[in-house]
């Protein structure tokens, strides 16, 4: 994922620049570049591939000092990881960098080989530069230009510009892509993430979508998409010093589980258009090799694997592509029959997990048409190994019980399964629908969380307990599996999952007042066979905890938590949330070492 920063000050600002690349490492990146321009001289742009550590002695070789500057980390889309794709770019007196995807490109590419000008890379970040500096040719003054060329960009981008005409105004946008204003004292400073920028302000103004600004060391003027100046408040940044600490929390899981809103809007980042997913950001040619896949097969371990699952619900019914999903240590050790044009997808959260990376690596000889690597570990074995990458941006998960990487897996695996409709189907009304249920998830989710006081009361019953079952149907089935999974591992508890309708095939023989039956309870397709189910539970005396939409909870009785209702393709999303949750708490009650649970590690590289 592509890093931006900017600043303009009274001093050098090159050191400023390094230092926030050098925070943003952590995102991935092929290459890096930095332009800096001092009154009176020209724009200094120097820029490298691989780390910023080759930028750095770059410009050790040939220095650019300035009060002024922009400088980017790049992960290749448009063209490949090479020094002349690198940001960033410049045209005619001016310099950008650019976070996001620009999907009319190649028009305005066109347009602007016929006005005349030439290309050096492969970007559509270059054709940002041009379109700017011809639009400066055309008007007065460089802020109706940038404004005139933003009007004319489709996608989602965050964009900083510097111009030798301007050598103390720093010009910014964003449209899909997050970008912050960091206030100094007698500077500013933007940035893609505020992260870069603590080791100057922790103060900063947030655009909104559409905003566009020019910052000077002493004044910050912003305007929204309609040109009028906006108010965006300064605020203080609160998070930890940085994502490793705990912070207010008392563990890294509680901490992480609340984290969640903000990492599935950092994963959602940039790839999403007004009704459209940006498929572009899995690479140019992306939209043909979508359209190629004909089969589907996922390779997971743990709670990776049940994220899979869940996906394959999604493919099957929305995209009508067959998908199988196996846990990758019984994968790599068996013969697999692979059907012509299968796309082999790989999760993981660390991208180190031995058998996923055995896995992907037994696949090569196995003739599939691709393979791709979902991971929240930018410079992982798993995405350098896979043909195909989609990140997830939950940030660092220290908790051993995966929370915040789960749910963003699932993200990326519903946006996934959105690009594959999309292609095949462009005016399929559920293509808009996915594109705005997943936008509404972040403020859903803290919704959830508010449901804690509740969570924890209801964690009291387990505290006798030894044994415990989950029920679901359907897309929750894998939901349940997965919170099975939390409960047993942080709090010792044994508990399993079972598909609703496969509880009088056996396991209702286990049920009495000694077995709590945990459900997953939409108000979905299959909530009156669930209910059904429950019945048979409460007739043999078992205690129910039930997660249920609020419009059913008044016939679900005590024990009974209730959920917002959404639209179906999201909630087993949003039902993980309280399941969590209640995993958390009730370790708390048993006094489990709640972040390093016995026999466990986080990444697990061997076999
Ligand atoms: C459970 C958990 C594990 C991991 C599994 C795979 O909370 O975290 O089940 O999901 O070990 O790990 P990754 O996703 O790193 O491949």
């Amino acid at each position: 994922m592509c890093g931006i920063v900017g600043a303009v000050a009274q001093r050098n600002i090159t050191p400023i620049l390094l230092e926030g690349l050098r925070r943003l490492e952590y995102r991935g990146y092929d290459s890096a570049g930095v332009a800096v321009l001092a009154a009176g001289t020209g724009i200094q742009r120097v820029r490298a591939t691989g780390k910023v550590a080759e930028l750095e002695k770059a410009l050790a070789a040939s220095p650019a000092d300035g009060y002024l500057g922009i400088a980017h980390t790049r992960w290749a889309t448009h063209g490949k990881p090479a020094e002349h794709n690198a940001h960033p770019h410049v045209s005619k007196g001016l310099a950008i960098v650019h976070n996001g995807i620009i999907e009319n490109h190649a028009p305005l590419r066109r347009k602007l080989t016929d006005l005349g000008y030439v290309f050096t890379s492969e970007t559509d970040t270059e054709v940002v530069a041009h379109l700017i500096a011809w639009h400066y040719s055309q008007t007065p003054d460089l802020l109706s230009a940038f404004r005139a060329a933003l009007g004319e960009l489709h996608g989602a981008y965050a964009l900083a510009l510097v111009h030798e005409d301007e050598p103390h105004n720093l010009y910014c946008a964003r449209m899909g892509s997050p970008l912050v204003v960091g206030e100094g004292s007698g500077e500013h400073y933007l940035a893609s993430d505020p992260l870069a920028l603590l080791q100057v302000t922790d103060r900063f103004r947030y655009l909104d979508e559409g905003d566009h600004a020019r910052l000077s060391h002493d004044q910050c003027d912003i305007w929204d998409r309609e040109y009028q100046q906006a108010e965006r408040p300064v605020k203080r940044y609160e998070h930890a010093a940085h994502s490793l600490e705990k912070g207010e929390y008392r563990h890294y899981m509680l901490k992480e589980i609340f984290e969640q809103p903000e990492a599935i809007s950092d994963t959602l980042s940039g790839t999403l258009g007004d009704d459209h997913v940006l498929t572009a950001i899995l690479g140019p040619e992306a939209e043909t090799r979508l359209a190629d896949i004909q089969n589907i097969h996922i390779v997971a371990c743990g709670t990776s694997y049940h994220a899979g699952l869940v996906a394959r619900y999604w493919i099957e019914s929305l995209v009508g592509l067959p998908c199988q999903v196996e846990v990758a240590s019984e994968y790599r050790y068996r013969t697999v029959v692979v059907p012509a044009n299968t796309l082999l997808i790989t999760i993981s959260q660390s991208g180190e997990t031995a058998d996923t990376l055995a896995a992907l690596r037994f696949a090569r000889n196995q003739g599939y048409l691709a393979t791709l690597a979902i991971c929240n570990v930018a410079g992982s074995s798993l995405v350098r190994e896979a043909d195909w990458r989609l990140l997830t941006h939950a940030g660092p998960e220290i908790g051993v019980a995966s929370t915040k990487a789960f749910t963003t897996q699932l993200v990326a695996l519903l946006w996934f399964t959105t690009a594959l409709l999309q292609v095949r189907d462009r005016s399929a009304p559920q293509v808009a629908d996915n594109v705005a249920a997943l936008r509404k998830l972040p403020a859903l989710i803290t919704q959830v969380l508010a449901l804690e006081p509740a969570i924890t009361a209801l964690a009291q019953r387990f505290a006798n307990k030894h044994h415990a079952l989950f029920l679901g149907r359907g897309p929750h089935y894998p939901i349940a599996m997965e919170g099975a999974l939390k409960l047993k591992e942080i709090s010792y508890i044994h508990a399993e999952a079972y598909a609703a309708g496969e509880l009088k095939h056996g396991p209702l023989a286990l049920v009495d007042e000694d077995m709590p039956v945990v459900s997953v309870a939409p108000s979905d397709s299959l909530l009156e066979k669930l209910k059904s189910n429950l019945e048979e539970v409460r007739a043999r005396g078992g205690e129910l905890i039930t997660f249920a939409c609020e419009s059913i909870d008044q016939e679900q009785g005590e024990g009974t938590i209730s959920l917002p209702q959404v639209d179906d393709i999201i909630s087993p999303i949003l039902y993980t949330i309280p399941l969590q949750l209640l995993s958390y708490h009730v370790a708390l009650v048993k006094g489990t070492d709640v972040d390093k649970p016995r026999n466990l590690a986080k990444s697990v590289t061997v076999e």
